[in-house]
């Protein structure tokens, strides 16, 4: 159903998002949450590939329903699945292997090698920064590197943005500064700009073989949170003041847990932007080190499956 605080969002989300930096993306409104925008991104490339298989990362946290939980590394949630969660493999995250292997080693191999058993997959779906897998951070030339790869290959490329974009890496899509772009990307959390629940799913438009109806749901796009996404593009995203802010705060952030860690042996500090941590391998020392709530620019939450960070996000 059209609406005028729907034909307002998209007509902003257009002038202030998607044209100046040059995108050309549908805009779909999936169910609400972050994971019915991953499920319509799996969907969507499954179906316009007619290819089953999707390859996900280390870590990776994509949602709690069944097609982004098989995406998921987290054992402990993929284990309320209660069914085998299928059709997907888990590869090697940027950094996994602590910097010591060719970066694509294994997918590279396994896509040119007809005998590697591994069938052409559908898409790869990715975080720029993994949020909850502990925040670690891709680096630009290895989203360069995935991305030329998935293109070579007649794979889609997935970015999932629902934590780390709208902002959280300092520009609105975190893979602004890979200078890639995905074909599809999924967007949730601060897009409506005030906690109501809103999510979208971007595709390049030559993807859009949705039949009418096909992917449909009760609250696919919800009027309030139309009316406070559109308020906070226009509060935002007008001009660069936020971008700046956040290179600040990220900066700031990023000294105090440069000393939090220094204070550790082993500890160092990982992520991007506003989504930093200090980590180690000791989990003693996450309760001594962990900061005061009254952080300026940012809260405090336990990071990763292994819970073993001081991490802060922006509020
Ligand atoms: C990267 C990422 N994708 C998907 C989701 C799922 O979002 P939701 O909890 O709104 O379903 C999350 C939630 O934190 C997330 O961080």
């Amino acid at each position: 159903m059209k609406t005028v605080a729907k034909r307002r969002f998209l007509e902003t989300f257009n002038e202030l998002i998607l044209k100046p930096r040059k995108y050309d993306y549908k805009v779909m409104f999936p169910g609400p949450t972050g994971t019915n925008s991953v499920e319509a991104a799996l969907k969507l490339a499954r179906k316009v590939t007619g290819r089953p298989h999707v390859l996900s990362f280390t870590n990776a946290f994509h949602g709690m329903t069944l097609g982004s939980l098989a995406v998921t590394g987290n054992s402990m949630k993929r284990q309320g699945a209660g069914v085998p969660l299928t059709y997907t493999s888990s590869m090697p995250y940027d950094g996994f292997f602590d910097g010591q292997t060719q970066d694509f080693l294994w997918l590279r191999h396994a896509l040119e090698d007809s005998g590697s058993g591994l069938d052409k997959p559908a898409a790869v779906i990715v975080e720029t920064v993994q949020g909850e897998g502990g925040l670690r951070a891709a680096r630009a030339s290895w989203l360069r590197g995935l991305a030329e790869l998935c293109h070579q290959h007649g794979i889609l490329l997935i970015v999932d943005d629902v934590q780390a974009g709208c902002g959280r890496t300092g520009t609105f899509f975190s893979f602004e500064d890979a200078a890639i772009t995905p074909d599809i990307v999924c967007m949730s959390k601060s897009i409506s700009g005030f906690g109501l629940p809103l999510s979208l799913t971007l595709f390049k438009p030559e993807l859009d073989i949705w039949k009418p109806g096909e992917h449909n749901g009760t609250f696919r796009g919800h009027n309030p949170a139309f009316v406070t996404g559109t308020a906070a593009l226009e509060h935002f995203w007008q001009d660069r003041r936020l971008e700046s802010k956040v290179a600040g705060l990220a900066s700031q952030l990023h000294e105090g847990l440069t000393q939090i860690a220094a204070r550790t042996e082993g500890a160092h500090v990982r992520g991007a932007a506003c989504s930093r941590a200090s980590t180690t391998r000791t989990t003693k020392w996450q309760a001594r080190s962990r900061p005061s709530r009254s952080t300026a620019a940012c809260w405090w939450k336990p990071p990763g499956p292994r819970a073993r960070s001081s991490r802060r996000c922006p509020r």
